[in-house]
């Protein structure tokens, strides 16, 4: 069993790099089974989600090489559309597979998703888009099966905004014959990043960041060189971090204007902010403010930097509110943040809570990857020790986390029981 043994209370000082994202990464891998050559991406995070990406890869028939934060990927070898291992059944972004699979060899049989247990997360939205593209999908024995003989554009209203469904349907409409138009698509930056990877590619792909998305199918893909954008995500746990523990971090390798929803936030709450081209410095020297959130698709607040917000607010004077529009189960960790001495309750969607002078280290369970990093975050604030287990959750998104977070000055190891 792996756990972080963290001893908090210390002020956090220093540069921290930040990865590739790993939402974007998880949509730009599979896109790579559509090329017809070798495709080498460049600042891949070193998480479990890509590893478990790469053998599935390895698994479909791509030859895969790793040297740091670049893979080599060559997919002209791939001669199987079903994918049905451990690894596919143990995120959510392995979904990704049939779209990329159907658009390129008309056919994919693909396992049912794990990821983070937050909500009920249903499918529906990526299934109507198949099938208005021409396929027939089904959910048979644990498994989505689709095919089609030849997919055809298609308008495409989503019901919900979504961002696996934007991914999905567009990664499949690629190679579609004729136009595709998706609305009510999202508009988060790994759409877009996915978007300019496909059409680094060759693929006829606009208004990725908009809510239209317009993609002229193309005959095929060549293969091509292309870097992942920085981890909006990963960015905000350290901003977050920063905030709480107080100190003076700079967050480097990052687009500042994805960070604007917690950077807006931050600064309400009486942290300060300096925005540079590629960077953000966070510092904060005193006890900061309750606020009131409410999670949306971007550019609202991400619901992915939810939980972490609500590790800072236990701290913070006076009442915050949380309103979790997106997932009706992302509130698990709140349990655990209370054996801290938070105060901290939700009912439904939204949670209350009254910040405390100071958290107490505990033994705390992370139930889930966002979760996780609430946990750590709380951990540091914390006076004392706290244990964090079930980190293999954290590991799936947080490269080499409490290297980093030695390197601002905090006491945290990982333990292997
Ligand atoms: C992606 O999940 C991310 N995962 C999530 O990150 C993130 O929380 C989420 O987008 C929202 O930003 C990956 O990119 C791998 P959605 P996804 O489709 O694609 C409903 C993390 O912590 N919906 O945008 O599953 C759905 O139930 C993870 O890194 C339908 O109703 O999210 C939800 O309420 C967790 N029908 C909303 O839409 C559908 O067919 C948004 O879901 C699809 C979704």
């Amino acid at each position: 069993m792996k756990k972080f043994v963290i001893n908090g209370g210390k002020r956090l000082q220093g540069r921290v790099e930040i990865n590739g994202a790993k939402n974007a990464a998880v949509a730009i891998l599979p896109g790579v089974l559509m090329s017809s050559g070798v495709c080498v991406l460049e600042n891949v995070p070193d998480i479990a989600d890509v590893n478990s990406y790469i053998k599935i890869l390895e698994h479909l028939g791509c030859q895969v090489q790793r040297d740091g934060k670049t893979l080599t990927i060559d997919p002209t070898q791939v001669h199987r559309t079903d994918a049905r291992t451990e690894e596919v059944r143990s995120m959510r972004g392995s979904y990704y597979l049939i779209g990329a699979l159907l658009g390129r060899f008309g056919q994919a049989t693909v396992d049912l998703q794990g990821g983070c247990p937050i909500g009920e997360r249903p499918i529906d939205q990526h299934i109507k888009g198949f099938e208005s593209l021409g396929a027939t999908v089904a959910i048979e024995d644990g498994a989505t099966i689709s095919s089609a003989e030849h997919l055809k554009g298609a308008h495409v209203f989503f019901d919900v905004v979504t961002v696996g469904a934007t991914i999905n349907v567009m990664l499949a409409a690629t190679m579609a014959d004729g136009q595709t138009i998706l609305e009510n698509a999202a508009r988060e930056p790994h759409v877009v990043d996915l978007a300019n990877f496909l059409n680094t590619m060759g693929a006829d792909i606009k208004g990725a960041g908009t809510d239209v998305i317009r993609i002229n199918g193309v005959r095929e893909l060549k293969g091509c060189t292309y870097s992942v954008i920085p981890d909006q995500i990963e960015a905000s746990t350290y901003m977050l971090a920063a905030a709480g523990c107080g100190g003076e971090v700079e967050i480097a390798n990052v687009i500042p204007k994805h960070l604007e929803s917690i950077s807006a936030k931050l600064i309400e709450m009486g942290a300060q902010i300096e925005e540079f081209d590629d960077s953000i410095v966070v510092r904060s020297d005193k006890r900061l403010k309750a606020c009131n959130v409410k999670t949306l698709p971007y550019p609202g607040f991400p619901t992915d930097v939810q939980q972490p917000m609500t590790a800072v607010m236990t701290i913070a004077q006076g009442k915050s509110t949380v309103n979790e529009s997106i997932y009706e189960n992302r509130f698990m960790h709140l349990d655990e943040l209370n054996k801290m001495g938070a105060l901290a309750v939700f009912s439904d969607r939204i949670a209350t809570i009254i910040g405390v002078p100071s958290l107490q280290g505990a033994k705390v369970r992370a139930t889930d990857l966002r979760a996780g990093a609430a946990l750590v975050i709380a951990g540091l604030m914390a006076q004392g020790t706290t244990e964090v287990y079930d980190i293999e959750h954290i590991d799936r998104g947080y490269p080499h986390i409490e290297e980093k977070f030695k390197a601002l000055g905090a006491d945290i190891i990982r333990v292997e029981e």
